[in-house]
């Protein structure tokens, strides 16, 4: 399904999202809290996009997915790229400073083995951030939004992806996802500590942050 919409997958969030996008990405990076020559692992990073933001910091990072088109889609970036499967990553143990995952984690098969390869990989002390769209937190906002997943979004999409339908799985996975309090559960029983998660536009995206400890 990536390798379909890789084409035009960068131009088609900034549509759908109303260019909010960028400022997620941003935030993402401010939650990081990079410094320069940490060693960090993008995980479901697609054409590199996220990488990208990341790369600003001036940490070392590494973008990893298992969708050879959307790595390829991306290799006009100058972000190193490795092919890999979340949850059989292709890195060793304590490597990382830092681990993160946008919009990925939903995707993944199985998104507890991922979170344990995240740990995994990551250094004692490290820590982790996932970007992932989460349930909006003020009621009418909720219903407002969620009238715009499922009719609105897949007719946007069908003007500008190179594969619509991938639209309607977005929809139904993003209703599917659990919600704050639960993806932070699902993160500590992966073996994380200290989760913490802040909202971003309402609650359409959570920002959750762990570490490993020590
Ligand atoms: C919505 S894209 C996110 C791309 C990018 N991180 C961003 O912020 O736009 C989700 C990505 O997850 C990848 N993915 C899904 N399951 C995966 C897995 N098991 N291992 C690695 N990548 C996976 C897909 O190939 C896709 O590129």
């Amino acid at each position: 399904m990536f390798d379909g919409v890789a084409k035009r997958y960068d131009l088609t969030n900034t549509v759908i999202s109303a260019g909010q996008d960028r400022y997620w990405r941003w935030a993402t990076r401010k939650a990081l809290a990079l410094r320069p020559g940490e060693r960090v692992l993008d995980l479901a990073a697609g054409t590199g996009v996220s990488t990208a933001e990341f790369i600003k910091s001036g940490a070392w990072c590494v973008a990893t997915d298992f969708s050879q088109g959307m790595l390829a889609a991306g290799r006009f970036r100058e972000v190193p790229m490795v092919a890999g499967d979340a949850t059989a990553l292709p890195f060793a143990d304590g490597v990382f400073d830092a681990v993160t995952i946008s919009y990925g984690l939903r995707n993944v098969s199985d998104p507890d083995a991922g979170l344990r390869e995240l740990l995994r990989v990551t250094k004692p002390g490290g820590r982790l951030v996932i970007a992932e769209f989460s349930t909006p937190v003020f009621g009418p906002f909720r219903t407002l939004y969620m009238e715009y997943l499922m009719k609105a979004l897949p007719r946007v999409a069908r003007s500008v992806s190179s594969n619509p339908d991938a639209y309607v799985y977005l929809a139904e996975s993003i209703r599917a996802w659990p919600n704050q309090p639960q993806l932070a559960l699902r993160i500590a029983d992966a073996g994380w500590s200290a989760v913490k998660w802040r909202n971003l536009t309402g609650g359409i995206v959570a920002l959750h942050r762990a570490y490993k400890l020590d």
